[in-house]
């Protein structure tokens, strides 16, 4: 199976870095093939322009769809899969992603009549946090992602959905060293098992 990667980090001096290359090497490693957005390394454009917004605010219905979110949208076309690899910028993926989204999931295409966007067969959200688990799960923000990331903008357009934290990765805590063999070893199998839905 083709998984797209939708890649946003600023640096590659990064934990989320590090994620996505053991991501990948579980993806080889189970016969899959990939290929990726690197957002930052693009330079994606993530602002709508005014044409955008009317097109998708219903004035402007007719306008065209510019090529680089056509070229986004044949990736997933092209794809059996899709994951995000991204880490929580308050409390959300990074602007860069979140832009993602509101130009790519146009009208037509992600939601609407006749939408032309395949369903894909999973769907899976990798996020680096400097916050625990457990403050995700005592703060509700748990709840939010997976709220927004997998019931919203994942929703009825993949099969099976998954989201997955790593953890106490901030560069000011000993968790980050102590989660790290775990939280790669966790990234290589969820390549390696991305063929399979996700366990409840
Ligand atoms: C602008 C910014 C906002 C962040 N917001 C959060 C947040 O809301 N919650 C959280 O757990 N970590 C937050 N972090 C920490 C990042 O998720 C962290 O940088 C990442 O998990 C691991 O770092 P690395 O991949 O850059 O090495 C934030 C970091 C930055 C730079």
């Amino acid at each position: 199976m083709q998984v797209f990667i939708v890649y946003a980090h600023p640096s590659e001096e990064s934990f989320t870095r590090h994620i996505r290359d053991h991501f990948i090497k579980g993806l080889e490693s189970a016969g899959h093939s990939y290929i990726e957005s690197d957002l930052y390394k693009m330079n994606f454009r993530t602002d709508m322009s005014e044409t955008e917004y009317l097109r998708e605010a219903y004035y402007k219905r007719e306008a065209s769809v510019p090529a680089d979110v056509i070229a986004e949208q044949e990736k997933i076309n092209s794809s059996g899969a899709i994951a995000f690899i991204f880490p929580l910028f308050w409390s959300d993926a990074p602007a860069k992603l979140v832009g993602w989204f509101d130009r790519v999931w146009t009208y037509g295409f992600a939601y609407g009549e006749n939408r032309t966007m395949k369903q894909l067969e999973k769907g899976m959200v990798l996020c680096s946090a400097g916050n625990t688990m457990e403050y995700f799960h005592r703060t509700g923000i748990m709840g939010a992602l997976e709220k927004v990331m997998l019931d919203d903008r994942l929703f009825d357009r993949v099969k099976t959905r998954e989201l997955v934290i790593f953890d106490g990765t901030s560069r000011e805590t000993p968790l980050r060293e102590q989660n790290r063999a775990s939280h790669l070893e966790r990234a290589f199998q969820l390549g390696a098992q991305c063929g399979l839905p996700s366990i409840p």
